[in-house]
């Protein structure tokens, strides 16, 4: 099977681990500290704080502004739970609006019908490696003294006007294994305001600054140096790794140009780090994913149910009616993308992808001309 996702470490990461290994110092240390000031320099802020995972980066981010019971955070549904989840955790509500039918982000002109007094934060999710409309989003926050979230775990380096996912408000970047950087399970957070960089410090750490001195009710959300020194790797690897992800996309668009599916857009004025490259290939997805798959071609589909339909969510009775995100979630999938794709596998994915969508070809019609069918039948209906 050509998987959907490779991560890329090899040797490097092995001998900088070895190297911590051999050190004796395993735990948070300098190493984390190097990580951390490596990233804050690329993403082009003041502050970076490594923690365990993504979730925890954004659980962090959140408590930091003291976002709690009674408080509403507006994000969207087509996404991966743990930006809900992050949000719930801290006693806060998430706020659900639809997503753009072509970029699959939020939809920033549908933000300020969702704000309401109790509104704390915006929570844009960068999927799949497109930042949002951050233009509209910062207007937005600044006009109604809103904080801006963002959830950049799939955006690592991704710009908009020149300025790095992470930047515009507080940033937080999951580095899990099928990431475009990673140190297996681990995180990042970004900022430029030093209160909060300072509380997430204390938060992740117990609430202690010096040894058994807790200043607050804190976590263990640290990360380790064994990870940091990948992590050191995998930042110097980064651009390399974004322009082949870059050429990979491009090969896809031009392969698939003239097939009646929705190819991944990148507006003016942003760079786009594939994390997915994702395709819309109308109804009968599922059974185009399934032929893939049956052909060793490793399909898969982000996101198959919305946050706002899972049962977990309903039962806090948190409805939504999204139309753009339930469309995405059922005819959408994502192809094989990572920067040890070879051209071979490449054109296997090409070769199957055109393939299934031929033999599907014409289903989104047939279901067009049956409707059309029975309207002709009752003219009536048809002119309503
Ligand atoms: C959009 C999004 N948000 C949050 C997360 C959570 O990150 P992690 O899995 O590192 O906790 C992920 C990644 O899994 C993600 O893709």
């Amino acid at each position: 099977m050509i998987p959907i996702a490779r991560p890329d470490v090899g040797p490097e990461e092995a001998a900088a681990v070895a190297e911590v290994l051999a050190s004796g110092m395993i735990a948070q240390g300098k190493r984390t500290a190097e990580f951390e000031q490596r990233w804050a320099e690329y993403v082009g802020v003041k502050h970076a704080i490594a923690v365990s995972n993504g979730t925890v980066a954004e659980i962090a981010i959140f408590a930091g502004l003291g976002i709690g019971p009674g408080d509403e955070v507006i994000t969207v549904s087509h996404t991966f739970a743990a930006t809900a989840n992050s949000i719930l955790f801290t006693g806060a509500t998430p706020v659900f609006v639809d997503i753009e039918p072509d970029t699959y982000l939020i939809d920033a002109a549908r933000i300020e019908a969702a704000i309401t007094p109790r509104t704390r934060a915006i929570c844009p999710v960068h999927l799949f490696g497109l930042v949002a409309d951050m233009d509209m989003i910062q207007a937005i926050a600044e006009r109604h003294g809103l904080a801006v979230v963002e959830d950049a775990c799939q955006a690592h380096g991704a710009t908009f006007r020149g300025r790095r996912a992470g930047s515009f408000g507080h940033g937080a970047f999951s580095l899990y294994a099928t990431k475009n950087m990673t140190t297996g399970e681990g995180g990042l957070i970004t900022t430029d305001d030093d209160r909060l960089a300072d509380w997430i410090r204390l938060y992740r750490n117990q609430g202690m600054r010096t040894r058994y001195d807790f200043e607050m009710l804190g976590f263990n959300f640290r990360m380790t140096d064994i990870q940091a020194v990948i992590g050191l790797v995998q930042l110097g690897k980064l651009d390399r790794n974004t322009a082949r992800r870059q050429a990979i996309a491009a090969r896809y668009d031009e392969a698939f140009a003239d097939l009646a599916v929705g190819l991944p857009v990148t507006p003016d004025g942003r760079t786009h780090v594939y994390h997915q490259y994702t395709v819309d290939v109308g109804p009968a997805r599922d059974a185009i994913v399934a032929e893939l798959r049956a052909n060793g071609v490793g399909a898969d589909i982000y996101y198959p149910l919305p946050v706002h339909r899972q049962a977990y969510i309903q039962e806090r009775g948190l409805h939504a009616d999204l139309p753009v995100t339930d469309r995405a979630a059922t005819r959408t999938l994502a192809l094989p993308m990572h920067p040890g794709l070879t051209d071979e596998e490449q054109a296997t994915v090409i070769r199957e992808l055109r393939a299934a969508v031929a033999r599907h070809a014409g289903e989104d019609d047939g279901r067009i001309a049956a409707a059309l069918g029975s309207a002709a039948l009752a003219p009536e209906s048809a002119a309503r």
